[in-house]
């Protein structure tokens, strides 16, 4: 950009001074426009904003995408320069969305196309939406020295990650999302963002990271037609070649986050699918599917996204992009998250779970707990468990319920009221070890003691005892510590 640096200091100044932020959106629009905008309806926003100030027309100008007449201070020729904005009659249109960020910011991206408008570019840059939050969540909160933002956009995950990493690369193959993303920071106030562009990991060659995160284009389609979404790998296969070569970019205890989508083919299980993808990386590794649709909802769903419903072309893309599964045997598609941790370990576990329920937010704040919770379950000998002090985790309760006046609950519930909130049935055994385990005495004497209440043969018990111990250790209900 030719007037870079000077455009966005200004650009900024004028739009915080009006109080063009996420708050003062938030008070103009108040929470009937908000919603409705959400539901893509813009009449009540228009309403809102009428009143012809400053505050009202910079959000009809790069939230709305109405012309307006330029507000005072504007950097109008610059804009126009820039083909940020575009002249209409004796007012300005702008050209791409720009919207305040939530640490004080703003993102730049291309505008999101509505049914009956014109048709998406290929080139088109998305917005920070559903997924990128999804991902901005699920990444450690922890402060590192290098990541590496694969696929950036319109820039926004390293808005999330300006404070707390020292140096950042970002890269994408769309040099028009690497010109927004650019402006992105610019506006942002966040400097040094290392910007390359190149496919996959081709721009990072022989460099590593203590933190990669990605949002990758993992939309499965018969071609690539959006490059936004879709790779133009076959299959799920960038998500795949993602997974399977980030190991090699990563520093000895990095971590790596990304978002995928993966196939469910008749007569493979498709945990067997994604494990394999982390099989042989020497990562620890945690796989969530967090939703499955049917073929057909996908391909509506993808669409939809690009405004296709009800264009000539929306019967024939549809039988087409349905045939195409159809040829491959596919009988759903998974969405979920895949975290990877160098964990240096000579005994790498992956974990691969479906995991639809609601979760605390954020998950990055205990995700390291996550992936050292199932890395331990996974590692620790049944002797080393006998002799480990267990604790209880913190905020898990347990819940009691039969038919009214039994003696004995017909089932017993184990709860986490934080982190990822699982729930596990268990027996009386693992019951009464929730009941006295505070990490101050080793499970073996635990045992007897239970064993002795319980009537159970201690022997037995105590052979029993790993393999009912473990899963819970695995998902969290249980720390054990053996020192
Ligand atoms: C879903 S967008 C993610 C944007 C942003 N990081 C976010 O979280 O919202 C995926 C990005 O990956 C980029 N991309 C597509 N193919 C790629 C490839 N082969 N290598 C790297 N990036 C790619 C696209 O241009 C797009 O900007």
């Amino acid at each position: 950009m030719k007037e870079l640096p000077e455009l966005p200091g200004r650009l900024r100044e004028l739009m915080l001074g009006a109080g063009y932020t996420v708050d003062g959106v938030r008070e103009r629009l108040g929470d009937v426009a908000a919603a409705a905008l959400a539901r893509e309806e813009t009449i009540p926003a228009l309403r809102a904003t009428r009143e012809g100030d400053t505050l009202g027309t910079l959000i009809r100008l790069w939230w709305l995408g109405v012309p307006v007449e330029a507000p005072r201070g504007l950097p109008v020729d610059a804009l126009l320069a820039e083909g940020l904005v575009a002249a209409e009659g004796g007012r300005i249109v702008s050209t791409v969305h720009l919207q305040p960020w939530e640490t004080g910011g703003y993102v730049v991206s291309d505008r999101k196309v509505r049914p009956g408008g014109p048709a998406l570019r290929a080139d088109h840059v998305v917005g920070a939406g559903g997924a990128s939050a999804n991902l901005a969540q699920l990444a450690s909160r922890r402060p590192v020295g290098r990541a590496l933002d694969l696929g950036t956009g319109c820039g926004v995950q390293v808005l999330h990650l300006a404070d707390r990493v020292g140096e950042i690369v970002a890269t994408d193959v769309n040099p028009r999302a690497l010109e927004l993303a650019r402006l992105s920071w610019a506006l942002s106030g966040v400097e040094g963002v290392d910007a390359r562009r190149g496919s996959l990991f081709d721009p990072v060659a022989g460099e590593r990271f203590d933190l990669i995160v990605s949002n990758p284009p993992f939309v499965i389609s018969p071609r690539a037609r959006f490059s936004y979404r879709e790779s133009g790998f076959a299959a799920d296969g960038f998500c795949r070649d993602l997974v399977r070569l980030a190991p090699r970019f990563l520093t000895p205890g990095g971590t790596c986050h990304l978002l995928a989508n993966w196939l469910h083919v008749g007569g493979e299980d498709w945990r067997d699918r994604v494990g394999g993808w982390l099989a042989g990386t020497g990562c620890d590794g945690w796989v969530v599917q967090r939703d499955v649709q049917d073929p057909a909802e996908y391909v509506e769903l993808w669409l939809r996204d690009a405004a296709e419903q009800g264009t000539p072309r929306y019967r024939e893309l549809y039988d087409d992009w349905l045939g195409w599964f159809a040829s491959m045997n596919v009988t759903a598609v998974g969405f979920g998250w895949i975290t990877l941790s160098a964990s240096g370990t000579l005994d790498p576990v992956v974990r691969v779970e479906e995991f639809g329920g609601r979760v605390e937010l954020p998950v990055g704040a205990y995700v390291d707990e996550i992936l050292a919770s199932i890395g331990e379950a996974h590692r620790v000998s049944d002797e080393e468990l006998l002799g480990a002090r267990p604790a209880v985790a913190r905020g898990v309760v347990e819940e009691r319920s039969g038919p009214p006046g039994a003696e004995d609950p017909a089932r017993i519930v184990l709860r986490q009221e934080r982190g990822l909130r699982r729930a596990a049935r268990v027996g009386t055994v693992e019951a009464a070890l929730a009941g006295v385990c505070d990490g101050g005495f080793p499970l073996d004497p635990l045992l007897s003691a239970i064993a002795e209440l319980t009537g159970e043969d201690p022997c037995d018990l105590r052979s029993r005892a790993p393999q009912l111990l473990r899963p819970l250790i695995a998902e969290g209900f249980f720390h054990i510590s053996t020192g």
